[in-house]
């Protein structure tokens, strides 16, 4: 099997029973927030062209490239549709002229003719772009498992289709948090640190559970080359920052004892031979010249890109629009359909873009002029986008405005998940199908598990991991190591989102 890495997760999957496009990203993402690092705006579309099969693992626009796809993809290619119960994804594959489509179920292997595919796919609310999902290839002889942004909440769901001689895995942030928040800079230069080492250790957690035999390291981070947003690079390897880059996770796995892990670039080729691997770099500098001098990599970046930036910022939005009576007429039909996401969200939301600010009251059912009161979540960021965001009808706003980082948030109280699930579902159809997941998340199972003294129930209150495998117990504070929310065992109070509880009592104590 020979890959050839694009980018990001970006791959082209070669072997003599077919190929498999993965991911392409070329495109800038998220009002020209997001630009693929290293840079791959060298290498030839014409070499990936023509895939046997095309492999979108969710809508997220780092993975997503509609653009690209439309300019340079061989509309005969086959997708590898993954099993998200909504049909987004088909949809706007359709729109472009990728119709014909190979069903994927959830874990289910698909022979095509000597190619076996399983995708995993991930359908609670608040996984991706309301689906997320990992691919394993398997030509007969070599078989990979490109995790890209998903994470299994079973390490059964990953090790028992193994063994795998390549694992792809992200170890970096792809999130706003806490980099856009207002908190103040020591708070969040503390939370940054932790989140900067819970994603590192995640990663480790899952390549210690998949045991392959290579390791490629990928998915992120991006490069922010607008000016606005160039603090957010990680120059110099900042215990704070959210964004490492690849040789700072590979000096940490060298670190721990491994050693078969690789970095790989753009253009890099992966020969992967049964248990055997060989990386080929395109150039003797490509591997090191995007690390060793960040700063000047990055400006000549953004120098080659300030054009397209600036065309990019002047098409935000068409003319100044009234933007309380827009969102009301589309969002309040919205809150009326979402009982149990508006009692999530349980307040105000405001969308403050100065004159003319947006509440959205989701406890009245509500949208009306902001004019300063409380609220659970306020949302300070340019006009321009919120109007893009009207003017382009975007469904989900996470896979726009709040991917791009370009704002200010200012939230009362801890995290609080409804209000992204709102926002990722701004029509009928993707509110009415969170509302259902939701519904379905209140029938808990009822398994238990034993340990340290305690028993608790076996799937996480947040994202149902399996605790048997995420729990991390130390004295009565419970951590799912799946997205590191805590619980207090002792009351099973959520000490992350309080609207969760996790069911668990001392062994010995009455229920
Ligand atoms: S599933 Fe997300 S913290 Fe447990």
């Amino acid at each position: 099997m020979r890959i050839t890495f694009l980018g990001h997760v970006g791959m082209f999957v070669e072997s003599s029973v077919g190929s498999v496009l993965c991911d392409p990203w070329f495109t800038p993402a998220y009002f020209g927030s997001w630009f693929p690092y290293p840079r791959n705006d060298t290498l030839d579309p014409e070499q990936f062209a023509h895939p046997d099969y095309l492999y979108i693992s969710h809508l997220h626009r780092d993975h997503f490239d509609p653009d690209w796809l439309a300019a340079h993809v061989d509309r005969s290619a086959q997708v590898l549709l993954p099993d998200f119960g909504v049909p987004y994804l088909e949809e706007q594959l359709a729109a472009l002229g990728f119709v014909d489509v190979v069903r994927c179920p959830h874990g289910v292997p698909v022979d095509l003719d000597g190619l076996t595919v399983t995708v995993l796919a991930q359908t609670a609310p608040a996984d991706g772009p309301l689906g997320d999902s990992a691919i394993i290839i398997d030509d007969g002889t070599t078989r990979v498992l490109n995790q890209n942004d998903a994470r299994p909440g079973s390490a059964a769901e990953l090790v028992d289709r193994g063994p795998y001689h390549a694992q792809f895995v992200q170890f970096s942030g792809a999130i706003w948090y806490p980099v856009a928040y207002s908190f103040d800079a020591p708070t969040k230069a503390k939370l940054a640190q932790a989140k900067r080492r819970n994603g590192m250790d995640r990663a480790r957690q899952y390549i210690d559970w998949v045991g392959a035999a290579h390791v490629f390291p990928c998915a992120g981070p991006p490069a922010f080359l607008d000016d606005d947003l160039a603090a957010l690079n990680d120059f110099d390897d900042d215990e704070a920052n959210i964004f490492p880059d690849q040789r700072v996770f590979l000096r940490e796995l060298a670190d721990h004892g491994y050693r078969n892990a690789h970095l790989i670039v753009p253009g890099s080729v992966i020969e992967l031979d049964a248990g055997d691997a060989r990386v080929t770099h395109p150039s003797p500098s490509a591997a090191t010249e995007p690390f060793a001098d960040k700063r000047a990599y990055l400006a000549a970046y953004a120098a080659d890109w300030r054009d397209w930036l600036v065309a990019e910022r002047s098409g935000w939005s068409s003319g100044r629009r009234d933007l309380v009576a827009d969102l009301k007429e589309w969002f309040e039909p919205l809150l009326a359909r979402a009982p149990i996401t508006s009692s999530g969200v349980g307040g105000v939301v405001v969308l403050d873009v100065g004159e003319g600010a947006v509440a959205i009251d989701f406890v009245a059912g509500e949208v009306r002029p902001w004019r300063g009161g409380a609220c659970v979540y306020r949302v300070e960021t340019e006009r321009a986008l919120v109007e893009a965001c009207v003017e382009r009808h975007i469904e989900d706003w996470v896979n726009a405005l709040f991917l791009s980082a370009r704002f200010v948030a200012h939230r009362e109280g801890p995290f609080n998940e409804y209000v992204m699930t709102f926002f990722k579902s701004l029509s009928n159809d993707r509110i009415d199908f969170v509302e259902r997941c939701y519904a379905e998340l209140r029938d808990v199972r009822d398994e238990w598990f034993e340990r340290d003294g305690w028993r608790i129930e076996r799937f996480c209150p947040h994202r149902q991991a399996d605790l048997m495998e995420f729990a991390e117990i130390d004295g009565e504070r419970l951590t799912c190591a799946l997205h590191h929310w805590e619980f207090d065992l002792a009351s099973g109070e959520c000490l992350t989102s309080p609207d969760r509880v996790l069911r668990c009592r001392r062994i010995g104590e009455r229920s």
